[in-house]
């Protein structure tokens, strides 16, 4: 088969520290599983304002259109929080998104045996849980019009964003949240605010009718987006797929992962749809941002960046057993002991960010061995 294109943009904070360790382990497929790569690498946010002049050039935005999939760190830092809106690192990922049609975001919540007593939920409470947070990616408040700040003839200021969904916009999230369903525990809870959105209302019939035409088969429900909130730490092991807007799924998702022990240790997926060949477009990037607070100093969770790495094996490249193996590797450091500093217990030993990356080396060198 042809090599598989891998565009990795490592982005800002501890963006290149993460992806350093995943491109090592991709190399090692390479090397190992004569699995196929064509790695190229690319400047995005932060690091392409300084180095171009713009959060991403157009050469890299066709780079990234045209490669198999993307691998992303994180981009922003508190270096470009002062641009305008325009010109953010933060900018390059949502055109990412949007012109690679990425409309479907995967963010599975997982909590490894090792790290329940990490969780800040109670170890009953969290013990095997496997949640998939599908949010819809490129619409919503986050793209809608009108939006802007303007002046008012008082001399106030006036912000504004919109939401607005569409019927086919609700109608293909929903459709990838049923399709995963299936495959797992077959309910899906769909979440809006359609007491006091017309969005939401929307959302909650097109979700519906979807379902009524095509799974019936598979349990929905519908919640409202705070009561959702409240249940995920309430009895998170209630929820299979939850489907959402674009902002609501920011939220929830960034709360999902604090049941799994670490927002370091949350990936996620961003699918397109496929084309006439069954290809589609796709971007891989831990659900964390930059961290600013610890970039520079080697600490930084790999796992988020690791466990997306998986993610593209598994969907773009139909790698299954490889994606596995990557993910038994992670299970195994962990059972083993191995922390980086975020998910730190007592009894457990702390490592750097690299010493993670030696560690799983070892760890698939062996399971191969
Ligand atoms: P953040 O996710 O960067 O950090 C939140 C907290 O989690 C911090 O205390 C951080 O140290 C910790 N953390 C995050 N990733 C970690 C890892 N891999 N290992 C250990 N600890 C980790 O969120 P923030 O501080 O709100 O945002 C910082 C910058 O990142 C901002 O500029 C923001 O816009 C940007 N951001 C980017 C993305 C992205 O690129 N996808 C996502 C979120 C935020
Ligand atoms: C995320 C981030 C992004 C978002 C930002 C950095 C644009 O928080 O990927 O969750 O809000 O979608
Ligand atoms: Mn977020």
């Amino acid at each position: 088969a042809a090599n598989k294109n891998i565009l990795m943009l490592p982005g800002d904070g501890v963006g290149p520290e993460v992806v350093a360790e995943v491109r090592r382990v991709a190399d090692w497929l390479a090397a190992e599983r004569a699995v196929g790569f064509d790695i190229a690498e690319g400047l995005v946010g932060g690091a392409a304002i300084d180095a171009e002049g713009a959060p991403i050039s157009e050469a890299t935005m066709q780079k990234a259109m045209d490669a198999d999939a993307v691998l992303l760190g994180a981009v922003g830092g508190p270096k470009w929080d002062g641009l305008p809106f325009e010109q953010k690192p933060e900018r390059a990922l949502l055109r990412l998104r949007k012109d690679m049609e990425l409309f479907a975001n995967l963010r599975p919540a997982m909590v490894f045996d090792a790290l329940v007593d990490s969780s800040s939920l109670k170890p009953d409470l969290v013990r095997g849980l496997d949640i998939m947070i599908v949010r819809e990616l490129t619409g919503g408040v986050y793209f809608g019009e009108p939006r802007g700040i303007e002046t008012l003839p008082d001399g106030q200021r006036r912000g504004v964003n919109t939401q607005v969904y569409t019927t086919e916009e609700i109608r293909r999230v929903a459709a990838v949240a049923f399709e995963l369903a299936r495959k797992r525990g077959n309910r899906v809870c769909s979440v809006e605010k359609a007491n006091v959105m017309e969005a939401g209302v929307l959302w909650r019939e097109e979700v519906q009718r979807l379902h009524d035409e095509s799974y019936p088969n598979v349990e929905l429900t519908h919640m409202y987006a705070d009561n959702c909130a409240m249940q995920l730490v309430r009895r998170p092991k209630q929820f299979d797929v939850i489907v959402t807007d674009n902002l609501f799924g920011d939220m929830l998702s960034d709360e999902a992962a604090m049941l799994t022990g670490s927002l370091g240790m949350l990936p996620s997926a961003s699918l397109g749809a496929a084309d006439a060949t069954g290809r589609r477009r796709a971007l891989y990037e831990p659900v964390h941002g930059s961290a600013p607070d610890i970039a520079g100093q080697g600490i930084a969770n790999p796992l988020a960046t690791l466990l997306s790495f998986a993610m593209m094996l598994r969907y773009s490249f139909d790698l299954d057993s490889e994606a596995r193996l990557v993910e038994q590797a992670v299970e195994a450091v962990l059972a083993r002991g191995l922390r980086t500093a975020d998910i730190v217990q007592e009894g457990t030993t702390t490592v750097s960010t690299r010493e993670m990356g030696d560690a799983l080396l070892e760890q698939l060198s062996s399971a191969v061995a």
